[in-house]
């Protein structure tokens, strides 16, 4: 898989801060990756310091190939969303017109918002115009710094949609949230950074370790600790051969949220 993002030992100090302790990973193509860690971790640091598609940070080459969503962005209050586009398309200089933001629009769910001023605009409606923004020029590598903080439960719903849209069209994603469920969901692979370091990293499932086999019977429910998936025909034999009925088996996983606590100093 050739990585369109490619960072390899990667340092970044502030005066005295420490911000990133030499940070190695790597984004595929069309690869959807997380990047979780606590206040302070180094995220945002990391999110602004890239090596894209070979070409060195701050190159034109690396510049167009990114589309980015900073933590703490503001557009002109006074602007309508369709401006707030126009502006960015200028600045990226997209040839993409009219059909371009319109259909970025509708991908963020704002089609029919093209007129609507930024400072009517809810927090959530404002973060989804900054995606929208993001993806101008088609780029490559999409960073998004906690691009779903201010979205209630639907306009989450819309980002994740849109999110599984950009895989298919192939454009690659790194990602931070603190919205660990929502990471679990849609991305290919986790990273947990912690103090300017990864300390986990692996796809949702490899990171969620199996936990026990839950079993419910006439008599009540029992849970078979450590157990696994090859484990649960010789549990469910043994147990009807004992005279147990067998209403149900569930395989249970530590959640990516556990597992991060686990981790996370
Ligand atoms: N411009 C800056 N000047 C000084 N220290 C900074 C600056 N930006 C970030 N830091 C420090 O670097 C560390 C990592 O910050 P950041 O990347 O913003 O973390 P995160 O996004 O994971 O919350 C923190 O200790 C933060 O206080
Ligand atoms: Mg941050």
């Amino acid at each position: 898989m050739a990585a369109v993002l490619s960072v390899s030992s990667l340092h970044k100090r502030y005066g005295a801060t420490a911000a990133l302790s030499g940070v190695t990973l790597e984004v595929g193509e069309a690869e959807l990756v997380g990047l979780l860690g606590p206040n302070g971790a180094g995220k945002s640091t990391l999110t602004g310091t890239v090596t894209v598609c070979g070409a060195p940070a701050g190159s034109d080459t690396a510049r167009r190939s990114i589309g980015y969503l900073a933590e703490l962005f503001r557009f002109p209050g006074w602007c309508t969303a369709d401006e707030v586009l126009v502006l960015h398309q200028r600045l990226a200089g997209s040839s993409g017109g009219d059909a371009e933001r319109r259909e970025l629009l509708e991908l963020v769910g704002l089609g029919r918002e093209a007129r609507r001023r930024v400072d009517t605009m809810s927090k959530g409606m404002q973060q989804r115009l900054g995606i929208a923004q993001a993806l101008i020029g088609s780029p490559k590598l999409l960073l998004l710094d906690e691009p779903t903080s201010a979205l209630d439960p639907a306009g989450r719903r819309t980002v994740r949609e849109l999110l599984e849209e950009l895989r298919r069209r192939g454009t690659s994603v790194l990602l931070n949230t603190h919205l660990l469920s929502e990471v679990e969901h849609v991305c290919d692979r986790v990273l947990i950074l912690d103090r300017g370091a990864i300390v986990a990293a692996g796809a949702p499932a490899e990171l969620t370790r199996a936990r026990g086999v839950q079993v419910e019977l006439a008599s009540g429910t029992r849970v078979f600790d450590g157990a696994a998936r090859e484990d649960v025909p010789r549990i469910v034999s043994d147990l009807v051969a004992a005279g147990e009925q067998v209403y149900s088996v569930q395989l249970l996983r530590s959640t990516l949220e556990e597992r991060y606590l686990e981790v996370v100093a």
